[in-house]
């Protein structure tokens, strides 16, 4: 069993989760994610480790409570227990030896851009951060964006808050100022594809952090499959990370949706979803 030790609501749907969970804090790094069942009957929940705590043994989840098992997840508090935390999964971000990078968050992408971004500043590189919200309302992480970037900027689809616009049209003028050897792009398949997109013509090497439905996480089941330059690589172990320039975005748009009709079912015959 893994306790709740913190629980913050960024913004209505989105709430960052503390766990006591010494074994995976001692290991973790950015890049990877672990598995949540909350109960005996969970479904299993990949979930970014968007921080740790070595010392104090913790690791803290981002989580967006967009269907059945995350709103179940936040709707518990400090003091209640998950059943199980399986982790470190997948393989941590290989960042290579950049000195000015663009990291690209876009919603709760943003909590799992963020640990990269730490990564890349501690290590003494000048980091831009982009990130995207569609509305100031749901605004998340700011301050802790700040403490470990350069540069920050701040997009809103309708203007509400920092540049109106989208984060490709940012990236696109840094990219047309000044060079950069590595750009990191978390968040919608659609905002990692145009982010990939719009470095291509640069030539500058594009991570995408890539979120297929995933059940085992340990490259077992095979749901995970990406196309990455025509090769087929399961996300959970070979990612998930990728090279943005290989990834064939509009397969993986088409297998997250497979499970469309069952993830909106509502059971009437007293079943659990
Ligand atoms: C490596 C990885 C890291 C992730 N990190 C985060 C994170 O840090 N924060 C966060 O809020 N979300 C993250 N996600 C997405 C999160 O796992 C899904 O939102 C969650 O599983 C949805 O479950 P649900 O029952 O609440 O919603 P459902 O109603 O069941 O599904 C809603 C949508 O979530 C996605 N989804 C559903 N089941 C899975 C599954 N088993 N694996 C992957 N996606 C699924 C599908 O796109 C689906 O359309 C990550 C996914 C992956 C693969
Ligand atoms: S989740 Fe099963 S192979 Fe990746």
């Amino acid at each position: 069993m893994f306790e709740i030790i913190d629980k913050k609501e960024l913004n209505t749907s989105v709430t960052s989760l503390t766990l006591k969970a010494p074994f995976i804090a001692k290991k973790v790094m950015p890049g990877q994610f672990v598995i949540v069942r909350i109960d005996q009957l969970g479904e299993r929940i990949p979930l970014t480790v968007s921080d740790f705590d070595r010392e104090n043994g913790t690791v803290t989840i981002v989580v967006q409570a967009i269907g059945f098992s995350t709103k179940k997840l936040v709707a518990l508090n400090k003091g209640d227990f998950v059943l199980d935390v399986v982790g470190p999964l997948g393989c941590p971000t290989e960042f290579g030896t950049p000195k000015k990078a663009i990291i690209i968050g876009g919603g709760v992408g943003c909590a799992i851009a963020y640990p990269q971004a730490k990564a890349l500043y501690n290590m003494g590189v000048d980091v831009t951060l982009i990130a995207g919200f569609r509305s100031k309302d749901i605004v998340i992480l700011e301050e802790e964006m700040k403490k470990v970037s350069n540069n920050l900027f701040i997009t809103t689809d309708d203007g509400s808050y920092g540049r109106q616009g989208l984060v490709t049209e940012v990236l696109k003028e840094l990219l047309e100022k000044d060079s950069y050897d590595l750009v990191i792009a978390i968040g919608p398949v659609p905002m990692m594809k145009f982010v990939s997109l719009t470095t291509k013509p640069f030539g500058v090497k594009t991570l995408v952090s890539l979120n297929p439905i995933m059940i085992d996480g340990t490259g077992m089941c095979g749901g995970c499959r990406v196309n990455v330059g025509g090769e087929i690589k399961f996300a959970c172990v070979d990612g998930p990370d990728f090279d943005g320039h290989l990834v064939d975005f509009d397969e993986l748009t088409r297998r997250n949706g497979y499970y469309k009709e069952e993830e909106a079912h509502k059971c009437r015959l007293g079943g659990t979803k």
